[in-house]
Protein backbone atom coordinates (compact mmCIF):
# COMPACT_ATOMS: atom_id res chain seq x y z
CA UNK A 1 0.00 0.00 0.00
CA UNK A 2 2.55 2.32 -0.76
CA UNK A 3 0.44 4.70 -2.45
CA UNK A 4 -1.55 6.30 0.48
CA UNK A 5 -1.83 10.04 0.29
CA UNK A 6 -3.34 10.38 3.61
CA UNK A 7 0.06 9.19 5.87
CA UNK A 8 1.00 12.90 6.98
CA UNK A 9 -0.28 15.92 8.11
CA UNK A 10 1.96 18.51 7.36
CA UNK A 11 0.19 21.82 7.96
CA UNK A 12 -1.78 21.13 4.26
CA UNK A 13 -3.52 23.88 5.31
CA UNK A 14 -0.62 26.51 5.64
CA UNK A 15 0.96 28.06 3.04
CA UNK A 16 3.39 25.57 1.34
CA UNK A 17 6.73 27.72 1.22
CA UNK A 18 6.04 27.99 5.12
CA UNK A 19 6.22 24.34 5.89
CA UNK A 20 9.04 23.30 3.55
CA UNK A 21 11.06 26.41 5.01
CA UNK A 22 10.27 25.13 8.10
CA UNK A 23 11.95 21.71 7.76
CA UNK A 24 14.52 23.37 5.77
CA UNK A 25 15.30 26.32 8.16
CA UNK A 26 16.11 24.99 11.60
CA UNK A 27 19.09 24.01 13.22
CA UNK A 28 21.14 23.66 10.20
CA UNK A 29 21.58 27.26 10.02
CA UNK A 30 21.62 28.42 13.11
CA UNK A 31 23.72 25.60 14.72
CA UNK A 32 25.61 24.03 12.16
CA UNK A 33 26.64 26.79 9.74
CA UNK A 34 28.31 29.06 12.36
CA UNK A 35 30.82 25.64 13.57
CA UNK A 36 31.52 24.54 9.96
CA UNK A 37 32.25 28.14 9.02
CA UNK A 38 34.43 28.23 11.76
CA UNK A 39 35.89 24.70 11.33
CA UNK A 40 36.32 25.17 7.70
CA UNK A 41 38.14 28.80 7.09
CA UNK A 42 35.29 30.88 7.12
CA UNK A 43 34.34 32.08 3.24
CA UNK A 44 36.18 29.00 2.30
CA UNK A 45 33.02 27.20 3.22
CA UNK A 46 30.53 30.38 2.61
CA UNK A 47 31.01 30.65 -1.02
CA UNK A 48 30.66 26.86 -2.25
CA UNK A 49 28.17 26.45 0.07
CA UNK A 50 26.11 29.06 -1.79
CA UNK A 51 27.40 27.88 -5.01
CA UNK A 52 25.83 24.45 -4.04
CA UNK A 53 22.65 25.83 -3.23
CA UNK A 54 21.84 27.72 -5.88
CA UNK A 55 23.13 24.85 -8.31
CA UNK A 56 22.61 21.24 -6.89
CA UNK A 57 20.49 22.44 -4.14
CA UNK A 58 17.76 24.26 -6.30
CA UNK A 59 17.50 21.06 -8.85
CA UNK A 60 17.04 18.58 -6.41
CA UNK A 61 14.81 20.78 -4.05
CA UNK A 62 12.33 21.16 -7.70
CA UNK A 63 12.95 17.17 -8.62
CA UNK A 64 11.90 15.79 -4.92
CA UNK A 65 8.81 18.20 -5.43
CA UNK A 66 8.32 17.29 -8.56
CA UNK A 67 8.75 13.64 -7.77
CA UNK A 68 6.61 13.86 -4.71
CA UNK A 69 3.57 15.58 -6.00
CA UNK A 70 3.67 13.46 -9.30
CA UNK A 71 3.68 10.46 -6.77
CA UNK A 72 1.60 11.61 -4.07
CA UNK A 73 2.62 10.09 -1.24
CA UNK A 74 6.11 9.58 0.98
CA UNK A 75 9.70 8.50 -0.75
CA UNK A 76 9.42 4.89 -1.15
CA UNK A 77 5.29 5.41 -2.83
CA UNK A 78 6.49 8.24 -4.95
CA UNK A 79 9.48 6.73 -6.17
CA UNK A 80 7.40 3.54 -7.27
CA UNK A 81 4.23 5.39 -8.05
CA UNK A 82 6.44 7.31 -10.85
CA UNK A 83 9.12 5.33 -11.89
CA UNK A 84 8.06 2.09 -11.58
CA UNK A 85 8.63 -0.68 -8.52
CA UNK A 86 12.18 -1.37 -7.91
CA UNK A 87 12.86 2.23 -7.84
CA UNK A 88 11.56 2.85 -4.54
CA UNK A 89 13.92 1.18 -2.57
CA UNK A 90 16.04 4.91 -2.86
CA UNK A 91 13.34 6.38 -0.91
CA UNK A 92 13.81 3.41 1.40
CA UNK A 93 17.55 4.30 2.11
CA UNK A 94 16.44 8.01 2.73
CA UNK A 95 13.82 6.87 5.56
CA UNK A 96 17.14 5.19 6.47
CA UNK A 97 18.86 8.35 6.65
CA UNK A 98 16.15 10.36 8.27
CA UNK A 99 16.25 8.01 11.23
CA UNK A 100 20.24 8.61 11.64
CA UNK A 101 20.20 12.35 11.18
CA UNK A 102 17.40 12.73 13.68
CA UNK A 103 19.12 10.53 16.40
CA UNK A 104 22.02 13.36 16.55
CA UNK A 105 19.39 16.23 15.69
CA UNK A 106 17.58 14.90 18.98
CA UNK A 107 21.16 15.76 21.39
CA UNK A 108 21.11 19.25 19.51
CA UNK A 109 17.42 19.86 20.29
CA UNK A 110 18.44 18.98 23.73
CA UNK A 111 21.12 21.18 24.15
CA UNK A 112 18.36 23.94 23.05
CA UNK A 113 15.91 22.62 25.73
CA UNK A 114 19.08 22.99 28.28
CA UNK A 115 20.10 26.82 27.45
CA UNK A 116 15.94 27.38 27.54
CA UNK A 117 16.09 25.90 31.02
CA UNK A 118 18.98 27.75 31.65
CA UNK A 119 17.62 30.75 30.06
CA UNK A 120 14.07 30.96 32.29
CA UNK A 121 16.18 30.36 35.59
CA UNK A 122 18.07 32.86 35.09
CA UNK A 123 21.38 30.30 35.36
CA UNK A 124 22.51 31.10 32.09
CA UNK A 125 23.07 34.93 32.12
CA UNK A 126 25.29 34.42 35.73
CA UNK A 127 28.41 32.45 33.90
CA UNK A 128 31.12 34.42 33.51
CA UNK A 129 32.38 34.49 30.15
CA UNK A 130 35.31 32.76 30.19
CA UNK A 131 34.26 30.18 31.97
CA UNK A 132 30.79 29.19 29.28
CA UNK A 133 33.21 26.79 27.25
CA UNK A 134 33.85 24.42 30.30
CA UNK A 135 29.97 24.94 31.89
CA UNK A 136 28.56 23.32 28.48
CA UNK A 137 30.92 20.73 27.99
CA UNK A 138 30.36 19.59 31.38
CA UNK A 139 27.08 19.57 30.68
CA UNK A 140 27.46 17.41 27.28
CA UNK A 141 30.06 15.50 28.73
CA UNK A 142 27.70 14.08 31.61
CA UNK A 143 25.98 11.78 29.21
CA UNK A 144 23.03 11.39 32.05
CA UNK A 145 21.93 15.19 31.80
CA UNK A 146 21.97 15.73 27.99
CA UNK A 147 20.52 11.99 27.52
CA UNK A 148 17.41 12.96 29.57
CA UNK A 149 17.19 16.55 26.95
CA UNK A 150 17.68 14.65 24.31
CA UNK A 151 14.86 12.15 25.35
CA UNK A 152 12.74 15.13 26.37
CA UNK A 153 13.32 16.87 23.24
CA UNK A 154 12.33 13.14 21.36
CA UNK A 155 9.24 13.31 23.28
CA UNK A 156 8.01 16.81 22.53
CA UNK A 157 8.46 16.11 18.48
CA UNK A 158 6.60 12.65 19.36
CA UNK A 159 3.97 14.41 21.06
CA UNK A 160 3.84 17.39 18.25
CA UNK A 161 3.76 14.62 15.41
CA UNK A 162 1.12 12.84 16.99
CA UNK A 163 -1.53 15.69 17.82
CA UNK A 164 -1.29 16.90 14.03
CA UNK A 165 1.46 19.31 13.52
CA UNK A 166 -1.32 21.73 11.82
CA UNK A 167 -2.82 22.12 15.23
CA UNK A 168 0.80 23.11 16.74
CA UNK A 169 3.96 23.89 16.09
CA UNK A 170 2.88 25.44 12.93
CA UNK A 171 0.84 28.14 14.12
CA UNK A 172 3.91 29.04 16.60
CA UNK A 173 5.83 28.98 14.08
CA UNK A 174 4.16 31.64 11.83
CA UNK A 175 4.97 33.99 14.69
CA UNK A 176 7.78 32.88 16.08
CA UNK A 177 9.85 32.25 12.96
CA UNK A 178 9.77 36.39 12.16
CA UNK A 179 10.37 36.81 15.65
CA UNK A 180 13.44 34.52 15.49
CA UNK A 181 14.92 36.92 12.40
CA UNK A 182 14.03 40.25 14.02
CA UNK A 183 16.06 38.83 17.50
CA UNK A 184 19.00 37.82 15.43
CA UNK A 185 18.97 41.03 13.59
CA UNK A 186 19.31 42.45 17.07
CA UNK A 187 22.33 40.28 17.96
CA UNK A 188 24.23 40.60 14.60
CA UNK A 189 24.09 44.58 15.88
CA UNK A 190 25.32 44.16 19.14
CA UNK A 191 27.67 41.27 18.20
CA UNK A 192 29.32 43.70 15.45
CA UNK A 193 29.48 46.78 17.80
CA UNK A 194 31.54 44.99 20.79
CA UNK A 195 34.94 45.53 20.59
CA UNK A 196 36.90 42.86 18.75
CA UNK A 197 33.72 42.00 16.99
CA UNK A 198 34.38 43.31 13.36
CA UNK A 199 37.10 40.60 13.16
CA UNK A 200 34.36 38.14 13.32
CA UNK A 201 33.09 39.86 10.01
CA UNK A 202 36.21 39.83 8.21
CA UNK A 203 36.28 36.14 8.87
CA UNK A 204 33.19 35.31 7.42
CA UNK A 205 34.16 37.30 4.08
CA UNK A 206 37.46 36.84 3.68
CA UNK A 207 38.38 34.74 0.67
CA UNK A 208 42.10 33.43 1.23
CA UNK A 209 42.56 29.99 -1.70
CA UNK A 210 45.09 29.12 0.91
CA UNK A 211 42.44 27.81 2.97
CA UNK A 212 40.25 25.73 0.34
CA UNK A 213 40.52 22.27 0.30
CA UNK A 214 38.64 19.71 -0.97
CA UNK A 215 37.29 18.59 2.54
CA UNK A 216 36.22 21.87 2.91
CA UNK A 217 33.89 21.58 -0.06
CA UNK A 218 33.13 18.52 0.44
CA UNK A 219 31.77 19.81 4.19
CA UNK A 220 29.92 22.72 2.28
CA UNK A 221 27.98 20.45 0.01
CA UNK A 222 26.98 18.39 2.57
CA UNK A 223 25.60 21.25 4.67
CA UNK A 224 23.61 22.29 1.41
CA UNK A 225 22.03 18.93 1.66
CA UNK A 226 21.57 19.30 5.31
CA UNK A 227 20.02 22.47 5.15
CA UNK A 228 17.67 21.84 2.46
CA UNK A 229 16.56 18.99 3.96
CA UNK A 230 17.77 17.16 0.64
CA UNK A 231 18.39 13.72 -0.50
CA UNK A 232 16.57 11.86 1.91
CA UNK A 233 13.09 11.97 0.93
CA UNK A 234 11.67 14.65 2.96
CA UNK A 235 10.78 17.23 -0.02
CA UNK A 236 9.19 14.49 -1.78
CA UNK A 237 6.91 13.66 1.32
CA UNK A 238 5.85 17.64 1.00
CA UNK A 239 5.65 17.74 -2.77
CA UNK A 240 3.06 14.96 -2.29
CA UNK A 241 0.79 17.87 -0.51
CA UNK A 242 1.42 20.59 -3.17
CA UNK A 243 -1.30 21.88 -5.01
CA UNK A 244 -1.25 22.12 -8.68
CA UNK A 245 -1.29 25.47 -8.45
CA UNK A 246 2.20 25.84 -6.63
CA UNK A 247 4.88 26.86 -9.26
CA UNK A 248 7.51 24.71 -8.48
CA UNK A 249 10.57 26.37 -9.65
CA UNK A 250 9.23 29.43 -7.66
CA UNK A 251 8.98 27.76 -4.71
CA UNK A 252 12.34 26.25 -4.76
CA UNK A 253 13.92 29.60 -5.19
CA UNK A 254 12.18 30.91 -2.12
CA UNK A 255 13.11 28.32 -0.18
CA UNK A 256 17.16 28.23 -1.32
CA UNK A 257 17.30 32.16 -0.66
CA UNK A 258 15.30 31.84 2.85
CA UNK A 259 17.88 28.55 3.80
CA UNK A 260 21.03 31.08 2.78
CA UNK A 261 19.86 34.07 4.26
CA UNK A 262 19.30 31.93 7.45
CA UNK A 263 22.95 30.84 7.72
CA UNK A 264 24.36 34.36 6.87
CA UNK A 265 22.48 35.95 9.40
CA UNK A 266 23.22 33.14 11.87
CA UNK A 267 27.30 33.50 10.83
CA UNK A 268 26.85 37.19 11.29
CA UNK A 269 25.40 36.61 14.80
CA UNK A 270 27.70 34.63 16.44
CA UNK A 271 31.37 35.07 14.29
CA UNK A 272 31.77 38.50 15.89
CA UNK A 273 30.71 37.43 19.26
CA UNK A 274 33.42 34.54 19.19
CA UNK A 275 36.19 37.11 18.25
CA UNK A 276 35.02 39.70 20.99
CA UNK A 277 35.10 36.73 23.02
CA UNK A 278 38.56 35.49 22.23
CA UNK A 279 37.46 32.28 21.22
CA UNK A 280 38.31 30.04 18.71
CA UNK A 281 36.30 29.63 15.67
CA UNK A 282 37.50 26.38 15.17
CA UNK A 283 35.80 25.16 18.80
CA UNK A 284 33.35 22.73 16.73
CA UNK A 285 29.76 22.14 17.42
CA UNK A 286 29.32 23.75 21.15
CA UNK A 287 30.31 26.91 19.37
CA UNK A 288 26.85 28.51 19.43
CA UNK A 289 26.03 27.36 23.03
CA UNK A 290 28.94 28.88 24.01
CA UNK A 291 28.51 32.06 22.26
CA UNK A 292 25.22 33.03 22.45
CA UNK A 293 24.65 33.70 26.49
CA UNK A 294 27.56 35.77 26.31
CA UNK A 295 26.06 38.17 24.10
CA UNK A 296 22.33 38.36 25.76
CA UNK A 297 24.86 39.37 28.46
CA UNK A 298 25.99 42.25 26.78
CA UNK A 299 22.43 43.82 26.08
CA UNK A 300 19.91 45.56 28.27
CA UNK A 301 17.28 43.22 29.09
CA UNK A 302 19.20 40.26 28.03
CA UNK A 303 17.23 37.77 30.20
CA UNK A 304 14.45 38.55 28.43
CA UNK A 305 15.51 38.42 25.30
CA UNK A 306 17.65 35.21 25.45
CA UNK A 307 14.25 33.31 26.74
CA UNK A 308 12.84 34.59 24.03
CA UNK A 309 15.81 33.55 21.55
CA UNK A 310 15.59 29.86 22.89
CA UNK A 311 12.04 29.66 22.57
CA UNK A 312 12.21 30.82 18.71
CA UNK A 313 15.46 28.66 18.51
CA UNK A 314 13.67 25.66 19.62
CA UNK A 315 10.21 25.95 17.64
CA UNK A 316 12.71 26.28 14.52
CA UNK A 317 14.30 23.01 15.80
CA UNK A 318 11.00 21.37 16.16
CA UNK A 319 9.67 22.09 12.71
CA UNK A 320 12.45 20.18 11.28
CA UNK A 321 12.65 16.95 13.84
CA UNK A 322 8.71 16.53 13.07
CA UNK A 323 9.52 16.70 9.57
CA UNK A 324 12.25 13.75 10.23
CA UNK A 325 10.15 11.89 12.71
CA UNK A 326 6.65 12.16 10.36
CA UNK A 327 8.46 10.46 7.72
CA UNK A 328 9.88 7.27 9.85
CA UNK A 329 6.60 6.72 11.08
CA UNK A 330 4.59 7.37 7.56
CA UNK A 331 7.36 4.65 6.31
CA UNK A 332 6.05 2.30 8.80
CA UNK A 333 2.63 3.02 8.60
CA UNK A 334 2.25 2.70 4.69
CA UNK A 335 5.05 -0.63 4.00
CA UNK A 336 5.19 -2.42 7.08
CA UNK A 337 1.45 -1.19 7.94
CA UNK A 338 1.56 -0.74 11.73
CA UNK A 339 -0.55 1.39 13.59
CA UNK A 340 0.11 5.12 13.90
CA UNK A 341 0.40 4.73 17.30
CA UNK A 342 2.83 1.46 17.44
CA UNK A 343 4.84 3.05 14.72
CA UNK A 344 5.69 6.17 16.90
CA UNK A 345 6.27 4.19 19.74
CA UNK A 346 8.83 1.84 18.10
CA UNK A 347 10.57 5.10 16.15
CA UNK A 348 11.23 6.49 19.44
CA UNK A 349 12.55 3.40 21.68
CA UNK A 350 14.78 3.18 18.06
CA UNK A 351 16.13 6.74 18.41
CA UNK A 352 15.87 6.31 21.95
CA UNK A 353 18.95 3.40 21.95
CA UNK A 354 20.61 4.94 18.46
CA UNK A 355 20.90 8.55 20.25
CA UNK A 356 22.26 6.91 23.43
CA UNK A 357 25.07 6.36 21.32
CA UNK A 358 25.57 9.44 20.34
CA UNK A 359 25.01 11.75 23.66
CA UNK A 360 27.78 9.40 25.47
CA UNK A 361 30.13 10.11 22.55
CA UNK A 362 30.69 13.30 24.29
CA UNK A 363 31.34 12.05 27.71
CA UNK A 364 32.45 7.86 28.84
CA UNK A 365 33.00 7.07 24.79
CA UNK A 366 34.69 10.32 23.63
CA UNK A 367 37.87 7.92 22.87
CA UNK A 368 35.61 5.81 20.48
CA UNK A 369 36.50 7.11 16.82
CA UNK A 370 35.21 6.30 13.54
CA UNK A 371 37.45 7.64 11.08
CA UNK A 372 39.09 10.07 13.59
CA UNK A 373 35.80 11.60 14.19
CA UNK A 374 33.59 10.68 17.58
CA UNK A 375 30.41 8.91 16.83
CA UNK A 376 28.25 11.92 16.88
CA UNK A 377 30.39 13.76 14.54
CA UNK A 378 30.93 10.62 12.44
CA UNK A 379 26.87 10.12 12.01
CA UNK A 380 26.92 13.78 11.33
CA UNK A 381 29.51 13.35 8.64
CA UNK A 382 28.08 9.92 7.06
CA UNK A 383 24.82 11.24 6.62
CA UNK A 384 25.57 15.04 5.38
CA UNK A 385 27.94 14.02 3.29
CA UNK A 386 27.42 10.74 1.87
CA UNK A 387 23.71 9.17 2.21
CA UNK A 388 22.41 12.65 1.48
CA UNK A 389 24.62 13.60 -1.24
CA UNK A 390 23.67 10.32 -2.66
CA UNK A 391 20.55 9.82 -2.29
CA UNK A 392 20.50 13.38 -3.72
CA UNK A 393 22.14 11.57 -6.55
CA UNK A 394 19.70 9.21 -7.21
CA UNK A 395 16.76 11.24 -7.59
CA UNK A 396 18.26 13.66 -9.82
CA UNK A 397 19.13 10.86 -11.83
CA UNK A 398 15.43 9.43 -11.79
CA UNK A 399 14.34 12.68 -12.37
CA UNK A 400 16.38 13.62 -15.17
CA UNK A 401 16.03 10.41 -16.93
CA UNK A 402 13.87 7.87 -15.90
CA UNK A 403 10.86 10.36 -15.51
CA UNK A 404 11.87 13.63 -17.48
CA UNK A 405 8.41 13.47 -19.12
CA UNK A 406 6.89 13.56 -15.35
CA UNK A 407 9.33 15.74 -14.10
CA UNK A 408 8.37 18.34 -17.04
CA UNK A 409 4.98 18.55 -16.92
CA UNK A 410 5.17 19.27 -12.99
CA UNK A 411 8.00 22.17 -13.48
CA UNK A 412 5.61 23.75 -16.04
CA UNK A 413 2.37 22.59 -14.54
CA UNK A 414 1.74 26.63 -13.36
CA UNK A 415 3.37 28.25 -16.06
CA UNK A 416 5.17 27.29 -18.88
CA UNK A 417 8.72 28.19 -18.58
CA UNK A 418 11.02 29.19 -21.71
CA UNK A 419 12.50 25.76 -23.99
CA UNK A 420 16.06 27.37 -22.21
CA UNK A 421 14.63 26.97 -19.09
CA UNK A 422 13.72 23.72 -19.14
CA UNK A 423 16.72 22.71 -20.64
CA UNK A 424 18.65 23.83 -17.61
CA UNK A 425 17.03 21.93 -15.79
CA UNK A 426 17.06 19.11 -17.76
CA UNK A 427 20.96 19.42 -18.21
CA UNK A 428 21.14 20.28 -14.28
CA UNK A 429 19.44 16.71 -13.20
CA UNK A 430 20.89 14.87 -15.47
CA UNK A 431 24.56 15.79 -15.74
CA UNK A 432 25.13 19.08 -13.45
CA UNK A 433 24.22 18.06 -10.02
CA UNK A 434 24.93 14.04 -10.47
CA UNK A 435 28.57 15.66 -11.58
CA UNK A 436 29.37 17.69 -9.04
CA UNK A 437 28.33 15.42 -6.21
CA UNK A 438 29.98 12.76 -7.31
CA UNK A 439 33.93 14.74 -7.52
CA UNK A 440 32.92 16.36 -4.71
CA UNK A 441 32.38 13.26 -2.78
CA UNK A 442 35.59 11.20 -4.25
CA UNK A 443 37.86 13.90 -4.17
CA UNK A 444 36.88 14.67 -0.80
CA UNK A 445 36.71 11.36 0.93
N1 LIG B 1 17.30 21.13 7.36
C1 LIG B 1 17.18 20.92 8.75
C2 LIG B 1 17.95 21.99 9.50
O1 LIG B 1 18.64 22.76 8.90
C3 LIG B 1 17.69 19.57 9.18
C4 LIG B 1 17.10 18.46 8.40
C5 LIG B 1 17.93 17.66 7.64
C6 LIG B 1 15.74 18.23 8.40
C7 LIG B 1 17.38 16.63 6.87
C8 LIG B 1 15.21 17.24 7.64
C9 LIG B 1 16.04 16.42 6.86
O2 LIG B 1 17.89 22.10 10.66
Amino acid sequence: MSGSTKQTNFGSRLGFILASAGSAVGLGAIWKFPYMAGTNGGAVFMLPYIFFTVTVGMALLLAEFAMGRAGRSGPVGSLNNVCGKPWGIFGGIGVFTVFLILSFYSIVGGWCLKDTADAATGAGLKIAPEQLGSYFGAFVSDGVSSYLMLLLFLFITAIVVLRGIDKGVERFAKVLMPALFVLMIVLIIRGVTLPGGWEGVKFLFDFSFDKLTWMSVLNAMGFTFFSLSLGCGIMVTYGAYLKDSTDIPNSSLWIAYLAIQTALLAGLMIMPAVFAMGQDPNAGPGLVFVTIPFIFSQIPFGWFFMILFNVCLLVAALTSSVSLLEVCIAYLQNEWHMKRISASILCYVGLALLGCVSALSFGVWSEVKIFDRIIFDFLDWFCSNIMMPLGGLSIALLAGWKAWNSTYVQVNVVRKYSASANSFIKFSLRFLAPLLVLVVIATGV
